[in-house]
């Protein structure tokens, strides 16, 4: 790990990843997003689970509703969801250093498919999501300088109605996602549309994790410093090699 706490481990070599490759099952939905399927243990998803809990008991962050994407004339106003960091104070990092390797290796697995790889990778925000009945997000793409989006799945399908993830392929055809617990979905944050449905029961988690280029990100600030009711002083690239003043944040949220 470098010295910024909110810098990506250095990305595994190929040779790394293809040691691990072997152990994955994905494909693609659509170019520019793959699905890795059953990526996680269900252990796994109780660590990352565990993580939030000791965000919250040692009050590294809170809980806060976002709300963004195109509002729908069938849905109404989006409902948005609750969000907490977990990068915060190195929470996750510390504390889940093998589930962040091995998402690493899919980083860097899917960041050689990429026309322009990333050179010099940092962490743009690692998210702990959790949707309830009504919430829901509209139509969009993840900006603020991130360039790859990753979304894991921790619940059980069992555990909540509706909430489904849908991507617009390369024509533009709306998919639905079959995603199950320990599933998880890696994409080009600029170009892939995506959306959530609105929930009509029970609990469905995420753990979002955006990546971008190291310069581009100082450059901006960090996306989570302009979240509702997050702290942000504890969220921005601390040490950026060049600090400078951070643009004003849109209005138009992008987050998954
Ligand atoms: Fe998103």
């Amino acid at each position: 790990m470098r010295d910024n706490p909110h810098m990506c481990p250095v990305l595994p070599s190929p040779k790394e990843y293809e040691l691990l490759k072997p152990n994955w099952d994905y494909n693609m939905i659509t170019p520019g997003l793959l699905q890795f399927h059953r990526l996680y243990t269900e252990k796994e998803c109780e660590e990352i689970r565990d993580t939030y809990f000791y965000v919250l008991e040692n009050r590294v962050d809170s809980m806060g509703r976002v709300s963004f994407g195109e509002d729908s004339s069938k849905y109404g106003e989006a409902k948005g969801h609750k969000v907490c960091y977990l990068h915060k104070k190195n929470a996750f990092q510390t504390r889940n250093p093998d589930i962040l390797k091995k998402l690493i290796s899919v980083t860097s697995f899917m960041n050689d498919r990429h026309k322009k790889p990333l050179v010099d990778t940092m962490i743009n925000t690692i998210e702990y999501i959790r949707y309830k009945k009504g919430d829901w997000l509209g139509w969009h793409t993840d900006l603020r300088g991130s360039e790859l989006t990753t979304v894991s799945m921790l619940s059980e399908q069992s555990e909540y109605e509706g909430g489904t993830f849908q991507v617009k392929d390369k024509d533009d055809v709306v998919v639905d996602l079959d995603f199950k617990q320990g599933d998880m979905i890696i994409f080009l944050s600029k170009k892939i549309e995506h959306r959530i449905k609105p929930m009509k029961d029970g609990r469905r988690r995420v753990m979002v994790i955006e990546i971008g280029n190291a310069d581009d990100l100082c450059r901006s600030g960090s996306s989570s410093d302009s979240d509702s009711s997050s702290d942000s002083s504890s969220s921005k690239p601390k040490n950026c090699r060049k600090s400078k003043k951070r643009r004003s944040s849109s209005k138009k949220r992008s987050r998954s």
